[in-house]
């Protein structure tokens, strides 16, 4: 029996000669905590793209769960359980942050007339609650600071109840405070929810994967657990050729 969750083989993306993403295969376990990592311009983003279906490959198939998704848009990715927050988080600006978070779960729900508050309006503010966002997500996601807004795309991507959630940098630009909660939020996720986490903080990526991926100019150059990561000279071969 397989636990493979997500399955990508030979994903490819070109953007005129430049090649983002090159015949990469990668497997994502049920509930695995998969950290992608590597340089600025290595791909990172153009294959969480890739997956969550906001970019079509050039080459390659994706399985999720056994099915192949690869000609899926978006939304039916995302019916099917995947959830992603952005490298800049995606809000719509003009309506208030618990909202935001109803307009995220609805396509997830069949609610019959009378049932909305117990079963959306509530469970969406307990997400708010759950992310940081306290005060009952009456603000207008406008107003919402930059690491306000980052958990406010969390919940939302919560709200969809994904089997695999696409986390593309969740701890740029928040505050310590925020990072520690973050850190806090993804550590309990229940273990029905696989992530894939792009970030370039290290010390998180180590504490929260159980193994690491790392990009180097479109390709996998090292998979394995955080330890082995660490001590791999072909990452550290990827990193120096990076900025030096
Ligand atoms: N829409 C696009 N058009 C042209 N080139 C693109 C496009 N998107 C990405 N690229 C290029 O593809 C390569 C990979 O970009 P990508 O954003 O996936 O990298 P990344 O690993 O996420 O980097 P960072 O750590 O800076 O976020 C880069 O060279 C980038 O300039
Ligand atoms: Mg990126």
């Amino acid at each position: 029996m397989t636990t493979d969750l997500l399955v990508a083989r030979a994903l490819t993306r070109r953007y005129g000669s430049l090649t983002a993403v090159d015949r990469v295969d990668l497997r994502v376990n049920a509930g695995e905590r998969h950290a992608l990592i590597g340089p600025n311009g290595a791909g990172k983003t153009t294959l969480l793209d890739l997956v969550g279906g906001a970019t079509r490959p050039d080459g390659g198939r994706l399985h999720l769960a056994g099915r192949d998704i690869t000609r899926l848009g978006p939304a039916r990715r995302s019916r099917l359980g995947i959830g992603r927050i952005h490298q800049r988080p995606a809000v719509w600006p003009s309506l208030t942050a618990l909202d935001n978070v109803i307009v995220a779960a609805l396509p997830h729900r069949r609610v019959g007339p009378g049932r909305f508050h117990s079963r959306v309006r509530r469970p969406c503010l307990a997400l708010l609650d759950e992310v940081g966002l306290t005060g009952g997500g009456t603000e207008a996601a406008a107003h919402l600071s930059h690491g306000q807004r980052r958990q406010l795309e969390l919940a939302m991507a919560l709200a969809g109840r994904p089997r695999l959630l696409l986390l593309d940098e969740p701890a740029a630009g928040l505050s310590a405070v925020e990072v520690h909660r973050l850190v806090d939020l993804l550590s309990s996720l229940p273990r029905t929810v696989a992530v894939l986490l792009v970030e370039h903080r290290l010390d998180l990526v180590y504490r929260l994967a159980d193994r690491v991926t790392v990009l180097s100019d479109g390709r996998p150059v090292a998979t394995g657990t955080p330890d082995e990561i660490r001590r791999s000279a072909a990452v550290r071969r990827a990193y120096a050729e990076a900025v030096g």
